[in-house]
Order: C-alpha cells, then sequence, then structure tokens
C-alpha cells in the first residue's frame, strides 16, 4: 500500500477554489468523485464534518444538493465561500476594489490593527506584519459591509497572509523559519502587494465557474445532529478528526485571529472542547478530568484498548475513550436523518499510542452496525506518512 498524494489535499491545490487555501486536514476531491462515481443514484449529501468544503463543492460542481456542517466558524465561512455563486456586479466589484485597495496601502496609518497573537513576530517580521495591518484595513475601508466581494478579498488576504508567514506547518507542530534579512522594506512593499493583486485575480477568476447544485452550509455540532432543521439525506461522505491529538485550531489559529474568529487562546480551548478529538489549551485539562458516565462503546475489547494506553497515560486513555463516545453520540443522532437506503462514507485513519494500535476503522464499523446500519464494510485507501502502521481507510454503511 503507497501513501497516494493524489488523495490528500495535494491533489487539490492547483484545482480552482478548492486550492484557495492550503489546509492539510482537507481531504482529496479525488476521493468524493469516486464515490459519487460509484453511486450515481446519489441525490442529496451530508457531510457532517465539512471542513475546508471540499465535500460540498465537489457536489455543488456536480449538479448535486449538498448540506455542510462543522463546528468551527472560520471553516463554515470558508466552506460557504468556496461553495457560493457570485453574480457579475459581485465579481465586477471585486476588480474594482483591488487597485483601490492596493494605493491606500501605500499610506501611512496610526491607527494599525494586528491580532494579538502570542509572539506574533516569530509568524511575520514587524514590516510583514505591519503591511498585513495596512492590507487588511484597507479592505475594510474598501468594504465597510459584509459582502460576497469582501469576502473573496478576505480569501485572498488569507492566503497571502499564510504565504508571507514564517510558519510551516508539519504533521503535528509547526515549525518557525528564522528571520531573513528584509529587502528594503518599501520594494519588498510593492512585491508583496503585486502577489496580493495577483492571488485577488487568482481567486476572481475560479470565482467565475458557476456551482451547479444548491450547497448550504450551517455552523453545528455533528455530536448532536440538529433534528428540526436539516433534511434527510441519501448520502454523507465525511472525514471526522482522527483520534490523533491534532487539534483544527493549531494550523487555523493565523486565519482565525486575523478574521476576528479568535481573540485569545481561552476562546480556542473553548472551541476546541467542542470539537471531537480537540486538545488544544483547556480542553486538554476537561479531558483529564472526563469520565464516561456509563456510555459504553460497542466493540469487543474497547475496555482493554483504553486501559493499556492508560496505563502508561490517563490522560490519553481519556482522550480515546471520549473520542469515541463523541464518535457514537454523532453516529447515534445521524442515523434518523438518513433516508432507508442512504449510504454513508467515512474516511477515517488508524492510530497508535505507545505500543497499542487502535483500530478505528473496526472501531466505527460497529458502531455503525449498533445504531442500526447494515452491511459495514471497510476499504484500505492509503499509507500515512507517519509511523508505519498507520492507513488511511473508507468505512461504509448503509440504512435499511
Ligand atoms: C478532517 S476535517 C474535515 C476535512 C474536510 N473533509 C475537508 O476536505 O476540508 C474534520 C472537521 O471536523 C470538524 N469538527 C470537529 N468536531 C466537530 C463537531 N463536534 N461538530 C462538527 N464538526 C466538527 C473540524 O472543525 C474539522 O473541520
Amino acid at each position: 500500500m503507497k501513501t497516494k498524494p493524489e488523495l490528500t489535499f495535494k491533489h487539490n491545490l492547483e484545482r480552482g477554489r478548492h486550492g484557495w487555501l492550503r489546509l492539510t486536514p482537507a481531504y482529496s476531491v479525488k476521493i468524493v468523485h469516486e464515490i459519487l462515481d460509484e453511486h450515481p443514484e446519489t441525490n442529496y449529501v451530508l457531510d457532517p464534518f465539512s471542513g475546508t468544503g471540499t465535500t460540498g463543492l465537489v457536489c455543488g460542481e456536480r449538479g448535486l444538493q449538498c448540506d455542510l456542517l462543522d463546528i468551527n466558524p472560520f471553516l463554515v465561512w470558508l466552506a460557504h465561500v468556496k461553495t457560493a455563486n457570485y453574480g457579475s456586479d459581485q465579481l465586477q466589484e471585486v476588480q474594482n476594489s483591488i487597485p483601490a485597495i492596493v494605493a491606500e496601502v501605500r499610506g501611512e496609518y496610526a491607527d494599525l490593527w494586528w491580532p494579538p497573537i502570542n509572539d506574533i513576530e516569530r509568524w511575520w517580521a514587524s514590516d510583514v506584519r505591519n503591511l498585513l495591518a495596512r492590507l487588511y484595513r484597507s479592505i475594510n475601508n474598501t468594504c465597510p459591509q459584509e459582502s460576497a466581494a469582501k469576502d473573496l478579498l478576505l480569501i485572498a488576504f488569507c492566503r497571502c497572509l499564510i504565504n508571507w508567514s514564517n510558519a510551516a506547518f508539519n504533521h503535528q507542530s509547526v515549525s518557525f523559519k528564522p528571520q531573513q534579512a528584509t529587502l528594503f522594506s518599501d520594494v519588498q512593499d510593492e512585491i508583496l502587494l503585486g502577489e496580493f493583486a495577483a492571488t485577488a485575480a487568482i481567486v476572481l477568476g475560479a470565482a467565475r465557474q458557476s456551482v451547479k447544485g444548491r450547497v448550504s452550509v450551517f455552523q453545528a455540532d455533528a455530536r448532536q445532529i440538529p433534528e428540526n432543521s436539516l433534511a434527510e439525506y441519501d448520502c454523507v461522505i465525511t472525514s471526522p478528526p482522527y483520534p490523533n491529538r491534532m487539534s483544527y485550531i493549531r494550523e487555523l489559529r493565523p486565519y482565525m485571529y486575523w478574521l476576528k474568529y479568535l481573540s485569545d487562546g481561552r476562546e480556542a480551548g473553548e472551541l476546541d472542547w467542542q470539537a471531537i478529538g480537540g486538545t488544544w489549551g483547556i480542553a486538554t485539562s476537561r479531558i483529564a478530568k472526563w469520565r464516561p458516565g456509563g456510555t459504553e462503546i460497542p466493540f469487543a475489547g474497547f475496555e482493554n484498548i483504553v486501559e493499556a494506553i492508560a496505563s502508561k497515560s490517563q490522560l490519553l486513555g481519556n482522550y480515546v475513550h471520549k473520542y469515541f463516545a463523541d464518535v457514537l453520540s454523532h453516529i447515534t443522532s445521524l442515523f434518523p436523518r438518513i433516508i432507508s437506503g442512504g449510504k454513508v462514507f467515512y474516511i477515517i485513519g488508524n492510530s497508535k499510542f505507545y505500543q497499542t494500535l487502535v483500530p478505528v476503522e473496526e472501531i466505527y464499523a460497529e458502531i455503525l452496525r449498533s445504531a442500526g446500519f447494515v452491511n459495514p464494510a471497510i476499504k484500505c485507501i492509503r499509507k500515512r506518512n507517519s509511523k508505519k502502521e498507520l492507513y488511511e481507510f473508507i468505512v461504509s454503511a448503509q440504512k435499511p
């Protein structure tokens, strides 16, 4: 089994709107296309862990109806902007705004704002941070109200802020390149502003392509799918967080602080406590105190797995137990939303703590069966880069 980069986010980077922001938790459009190709009867899709909106955008491009849910408000915004249709007036407004924004950035301002990110100088050298602050100010002055045009300009801003940062996102950590000596600051500003204008033009180009299907995005907690507000679906295609202690907040922080979805570390921890598998800040101390309270995970040997991990670290034992308690709650609340004959597809990775391999795919299959789904099947799709026993799977099942 190979690592198959075409089945990861890397495949999306050159694919129009799919490549707008490079976020590692995103899965490949190829996975979604392949499932839909194999199930041409699909009509209405739900992705309850929609992240950057890959499922929704593929469905929209194929003319299918799709609802997306995510707990993270920044990702809800991003998925909405990626899957919306833009009229010619809105596209013209973006086009006209680009030179106006760039011209305004060149002024001197005393009232610059940048976000309260800890150690912000590690992320951006002070002259780049100042340029970002001027750019952010200028976008907001040019488009004072929330609008589709402003959304598209902010996508370009997000892309630049990460391209201009010193951060590199590895699997489990963020590393920072050493600060480099700056060119003459005004020369650098002109180069970077040129890059912003070019990025905005790329975003605009992809926004011109229309999305045929109707895609709706909601902020919701998939551990308790809202009962009345959503439709009934004949297909679920989704990739929940993996039990690997990776918090999405880690990679999303720079965007979320600049776009004011976060204003301090406490808020980040609170949000991650709502997320399945989240461990950021306060979420970790709450996991340490968490108790299962009678919830049994329907998988033979589950207690032994948790005990083996807990014998090395009680915190990690709790982490794995709570992860599956949340998955059980999610799948139980999902079942009534699926029509008879509807199919669900979970793209999921297994994990290993100390010497204990967690057969995540088998546990999902059993949880699906216990919730009432039938014919659970597991297909291994790729090897992951990290430890040698780690793979990615599609776990599927059907509602009778
Ligand atoms: C692996 S990512 C999904 C990536 C997505 N397939 C894509 O292509 O971008 C998992 C997502 O689940 C979301 N999530 C975690 N806990 C959640 C919860 N309780 N309810 C809804 N979404 C949640 C995270 O915010 C994250 O965006």
